[in-house]
Parts: C-alpha cells; sequence; structure tokens
C-alpha cells in the first residue's frame, strides 16, 4: 500500500485497464478549454492567453510555432506538469482543477508518456530498467514492469540491448529508448517536446517514422516543435504565436476509428488495474 493509490481515481468511472480500456464513448483524451499561463515577475508574462485544444483519441498532433510562443508552456499544462492561472485541463474526461497534487500525479502516471529533446535516461540503469521506470509511479509490481519494458523495448527495436546502458546508445537509439519509456503502461497520451532536436536530419527522421507507426497503430501523440517541416509531416498541425492558437488543421476523423480497431482486444503485457490493496 502506497501512497500513490489515489481513490478519486480508483473510483473514477472513466479508469480500467492499464490505459486504453478508460473509454468508449467519444470523450476526448485531452481538452484545453479557455487556458491562460502567466507566470509571475516584473512584468508577468502572459505565456499563453485563452487556448483552446482537444485532441481525440488515435490523434498524431503536430503543435508547431516560434521559439517563445508557449509551446512548453502549454505541453506543461497538457501533461499536468503546470496548472493554467486560469482555464481547464481535462485527460481523459477528468478535470484537473478538482485534484489534489497525488491525484494530478497518478493520473499524470497512469495516463501520459513524455519524450523530450534531452531524451532524460539515467546512464546508470539498464536499458530495460530505463524504461520499466516508466511505470515506477503507477504502482506496477516489479516484475510486470520489467516484462512490459521488455515489450516496449522490442515496439522500439531495441529488445536485443536491454542491458546496455544509455551510454553505450547513438542519440537516435536513446531517443527510441525514451519513447519506450513513455509507451510503457499504454497511456492515453504521449507528449513529445521538439523529439528529434538533439538529433541530426537523418536520424530524427526515422524518430518520426517511429511516431507514425505508433499512430498507425493506433497510440495518441502529440508532437511539440518549432520546424515547420515537421509539423507539414503530422495530420493535424496546430499553429501557435504569442501564446494563442492562431491555426488548427482540425482533427483526423479516421483517427477514432483506427484507434478503436486497433485496441478492440486486452493489449499484450496489460493487466487490469490492481485494486489498492494489490499495490506493493
Ligand atoms: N518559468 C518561467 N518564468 C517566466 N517566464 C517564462 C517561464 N517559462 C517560460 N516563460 C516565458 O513564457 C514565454 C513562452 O515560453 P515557452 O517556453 O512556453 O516557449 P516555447 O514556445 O517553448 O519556446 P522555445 O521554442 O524556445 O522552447 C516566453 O516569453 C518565456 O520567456
Ligand atoms: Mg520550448
Amino acid at each position: 500500500m502506497t501512497e500513490m493509490v489515489r481513490p478519486t481515481l480508483a473510483r473514477d468511472p472513466l479508469a480500467g485497464g492499464n490505459g486504453y480500456a478508460y473509454d468508449d464513448t467519444g470523450t476526448p483524451v485531452l481538452e484545453v478549454d479557455n487556458a491562460s499561463k502567466t507566470y509571475p515577475g516584473e512584468p508577468p508574462v502572459e505565456a499563453l492567453r485563452g487556448v483552446s485544444l482537444s485532441i481525440g483519441q488515435g490523434e498524431l498532433v503536430g503543435i508547431v510555432g516560434p521559439s517563445g510562443s508557449g509551446k512548453t508552456s502549454l505541453l506543461q499544462l497538457m501533461g499536468t506538469l503546470d496548472r493554467p492561472t486560469s482555464g481547464h485541463v481535462r485527460i481523459t474526461g477528468l478535470d484537473v482543477a478538482t485534484m489534489d497534487d497525488g491525484d494530478v500525479a497518478y493520473l499524470r502516471a497512469t495516463r501520459i508518456g513524455f519524450v523530450f529533446q534531452q531524451f532524460f535516461l539515467s546512464e546508470h540503469s539498464s536499458l530495460l530498467e530505463n524504461v520499466a521506470d516508466g511505470l515506477l509511479y503507477a504502482g506496477v509490481p516489479v516484475a510486470q514492469r520489467r516484462q512490459e519494458a521488455l515489450e516496449a523495448l522490442e515496439l522500439v527495436g531495441l529488445a536485443e540491448r536491454q542491458h546496455a546502458r544509455p551510454t553505450q546508445l547513438s542519440g537516435g537509439q536513446r531517443q527510441r529508448v525514451a519513447i519506450a519509456r513513455a509507451l510503457i503502461g499504454q497511456p492515453a497520451i504521449v507528449l513529445a517536446d521538439e523529439p528529434t532536436g538533439n538529433l541530426d536530419q537523418a536520424t530524427g527522421k526515422s524518430i518520426l517514422v517511429l511516431i507514425e507507426q505508433l499512430h498507425q497503430a493506433g497510440s495518441t501523440i502529440v508532437v511539440i516543435t518549432h520546424d515547420r517541416a515537421i509539423a507539414e509531416r503530422m495530420p493535424r498541425r496546430v499553429e501557435i504565436l504569442d501564446g494563442l492558437i492562431v491555426a488548427d488543421s482540425g482533427s483526423d476523423a479516421s483517427a477514432d476509428r483506427r484507434a478503436r480497431t486497433a485496441f478492440q482486444g486486452p493489449v499484450p503485457g496489460a493487466q487490469p488495474e490492481p485494486s489498492p490493496g494489490e499495490y506493493p
């Protein structure tokens, strides 16, 4: 029994399975509703000024904007790493504003995967351990964490390197490990902030191809970038400028259907969410 067990979410009607099965009613995976973010200071910085965005299951969305436009601020709100100054953020229908920090941490651990430009892998741990750590705060027992980590490494083509350390890998391989870590536990949504920003063009392209393959397999993914060419590859493109969304090519109607057909049955390795007493 740990602090990670949050009764609010355990009772949540949308909860169920270890990710995918949370909802079959068309509730958006992620909704940002008229959100603003002002950083205090002299003068305060209005990084986001009333942003609304709704992302459905199975979508692949590119959010593009120049430096300082508010991309990372928006990602932090979408990822529940920060709270809006005003407005609302809902993840799988759950309003972050109504939750305490512990519930939000549990929501984040079970439903959101992150990929960052700098990979953020532990150099002292094996690839398998790095990926398994993606489930650490979801209260999943260690044996299951390792099993799912191996499956996630398989998905990104690095299963045979499971015992290697990140320092023995190329940048592109490191980012694949970070993607595996984001995917473990089948989160409702994966948020990637400049995932190719530290990679040369060819390697970056192979990471984008991997992201596209994951999307084709049903994952819901947001890629944040300042690079217009990357955004152009995405089925849906959202443009942000000076803290406002200035263009949105609109949601991809086929994504939801694809996500549903892709995930009809239980996902290999995914276990039903344990009741509180079963957590280690
Ligand atoms: N913690 C903070 N405190 C004060 N101002 C901040 C903070 N974080 C961001 N800002 C400001 O908010 C605005 C938006 O920043 P943000 O990091 O969201 O932009 P970005 O689009 O991600 O830029 P980049 O492409 O350079 O990463 C900028 O003016 C920035 O200086
Ligand atoms: Mg940024």
